[in-house]
């Protein structure tokens, strides 16, 4: 007889048993890697400003960098900030740390701002120093990434970002009236843990809309929602122990789950984070202004979510074969039910009743905010992409862009939606899942026509020099 873990990962199709190690609730916690009793106090502390600060995020765990940032300008790749004195930051000072983390200049060039500086502008010297000796102690690598950034024109100009740095830092001013706990949160939020990158909507020049702080913004083919204390379409039914628990382990029983860019944040950064400090980030999120967006969230009714898991068929592992077997062979035969789509294209990781297959560590479904929301689209987006494992030991969600049609898609959405999200109805249709495949362009405007706006600022510039020169020229006749 097999282990019970093996028969469940053959189940699941594709992904091993030793992939599936989530980054969920049985991760340590509070127990920081790069942390130990030979470092001086200063490089402790830096390396606890690295979590907060999530450098690895893009830099990687090791700091070799190379991790792409997707904007929509192109990629810009994230780079070697080990100690290296060719391919990293060896040769830098504290003051070029300092210039870098604050406003985005490198000793030789301008930085784009997929290097979070602009919420890094109030990092305070204190931090800076301790994360500039914590730097020196990591491990040299002597490597430049593998892919360099290589932007179109007119963004390859680096020097533009002076310009946009003027518009753009700083990001946030602090706000009043804070308690002293507060205060701490709001400098983890804005300036270390700079949650507004992926919460905050952008406006014309691609800077932080503040006057929709924390509202929600799409975040490529995700969504990172509203976290204001909103009831109807932010956080307002949390409490802080809620938003805690989240950071911490990146779930909450029923009501959420940390999935894609969200489950970086807490894989590599907010799940080491002392209590207190996640503490202080919870009360600092429940003082932000409420603001109420068109991504309303139904809450949670717990009388309408299946009974959980221990009078399932999930526990018999032979008739749930057997019965996923039928439900795909119904699907080949050209069955339209949703239930039969659901069973032979889901369940084999979250479960016949979206309770998942805990010990594979495939996460439960059930009640999770992102199967509540009023528009379908995150979820359209996780079930036509998938969804990337948070660290390299986590389990993937295949996308099924491929495999299922827009109508097949659309009914697993309601399906799903239904059953598991609770929702007294759900109407998404081909064409909505046709929509948010095709996608919207999000770039604002300036940014999708400056290659054109240079080229016009070109003529009108030249045009310009041409009348002055002109002028001159004449006046000169006159004279
Ligand atoms: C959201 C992703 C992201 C995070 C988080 C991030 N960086 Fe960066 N960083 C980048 C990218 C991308 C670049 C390269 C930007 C460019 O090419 O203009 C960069 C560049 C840098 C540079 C300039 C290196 C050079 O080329 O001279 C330094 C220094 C740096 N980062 C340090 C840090 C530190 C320290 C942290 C944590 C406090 C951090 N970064 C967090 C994305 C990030
Ligand atoms: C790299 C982008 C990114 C960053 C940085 C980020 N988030 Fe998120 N966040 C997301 C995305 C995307 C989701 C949706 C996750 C899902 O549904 O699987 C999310 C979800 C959440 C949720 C759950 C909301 C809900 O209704 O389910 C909370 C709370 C949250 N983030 C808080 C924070 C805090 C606090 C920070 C800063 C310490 C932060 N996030 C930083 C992208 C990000
Ligand atoms: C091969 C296993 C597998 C299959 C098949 C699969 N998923 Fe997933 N799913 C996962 C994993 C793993 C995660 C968690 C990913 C992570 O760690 O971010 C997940 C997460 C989710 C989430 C939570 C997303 C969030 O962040 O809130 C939803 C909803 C979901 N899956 C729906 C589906 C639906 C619907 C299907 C069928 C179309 C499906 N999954 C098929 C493995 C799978």
């Amino acid at each position: 007889m097999k282990p019970l873990s093996v028969m469940l990962s053959m189940l699941a199709i594709g992904i091993t048993s030793s992939a599936a190690m989530a980054q969920g609730a049985s991760v340590p916690s509070a127990n920081l890697p790069n942390v130990s009793p030979a470092n001086s106090d200063l490089v402790n502390k830096g390396a606890y400003i690295a979590r907060a600060a999530d450098c690895m995020a893009c830099h990687r765990e090791d700091y070799t960098g190379g991790v792409a940032i997707e904007t929509p300008m192109g990629s810009i790749y994230a780079t070697n900030i080990t100690p290296s004195k060719r391919y990293g930051i060896g040769n830098y000072t504290e003051a070029d740390l300092k210039k870098a983390l604050q406003k985005g200049r490198a000793p030789d060039h301008m930085l784009y701002p997929a290097m979070p500086y602009p919420s890094y502008n109030s990092m305070t010297d204190e931090d800076i120093s301790a994360l500039f000796a914590y730097l020196q102690t990591v491990p040299v690598y002597d490597q430049a990434p593998d892919y360099k950034t290589d932007l179109p024109f007119p963004f390859n100009i680096r020097t533009l970002m002076l310009g946009w740095n003027v518009l753009n830092i700083p990001a946030t001013t602090p706000r009043e009236g804070l308690t002293e706990t507060q205060q701490r949160g709001e400098y983890l939020v804005d300036t270390l843990g700079h949650c507004g990158t992926c919460h905050t909507p952008r406006n014309s020049t691609m800077g932080f809309d503040t006057s929709k702080y924390l509202s929600g913004a799409p975040l490529g083919s995700w969504y990172a929602p509203n976290i204001t204390p909103d009831k109807s379409s932010g956080i307002g039914s949390w409490s802080e122990q809620d938003i805690v628990t989240y950071l911490r382990t990146g779930e909450l029983d029923q009501r959420a789950f940390a999935g894609g860019p969200m489950g970086e944040a807490v894989a590599h950064s907010t799940r080491y984070l002392k209590n207190e400090d996640l503490g202080a980030i919870a009360s600092y999120l429940k003082a932000v202004p409420a603001i109420q967006t068109d991504d309303k969230v139904t809450a949670v009714d717990a009388s309408r979510l299946p009974s959980p898991i221990n009078e399932s068929i999930t526990h018999d592992l032979v008739a749930q074969k057997r019965y996923l077997a039928e439900a795909k062979a119904e699907v080949a035969n050209g069955s339209h039910s949703p239930e039969a789509l659901y069973l032979a294209t889901c369940a084999s990781c979250h479960g016949v009743d979206g309770y998942g297959q805990p010990d594979a560590q495939y996460s439960p479904i059930v009640g999770l905010s992102s199967i509540r929301r009023e528009k379908p689209d995150a979820l359209v987006n996780m079930i036509l992409h998938g969804i990337e494992g948070s660290t390299n030991t986590s389990p993937i969600m295949p996308g099924f862009a491929d495999e299922l049609n827009d109508e097949q898609v659309a009914s697993i959405a309601n399906y799903v939606r239904i059953n598991f999200g609770g929702l007294t109805s759900s109407d998404v249709d081909a064409a909505d899942v046709n929509r948010i495949a095709v996608g919207v362009d999000q770039r604002p405007f300036l940014i999708k026509y400056a290659g054109l706006l240079a080229v016009i600022g070109i003529i009108v510039a030249l045009v310009i020099v041409f009348f002055i020169i002109r002028a001159i020229v004449r006046s000169r006749r006159h004279q």
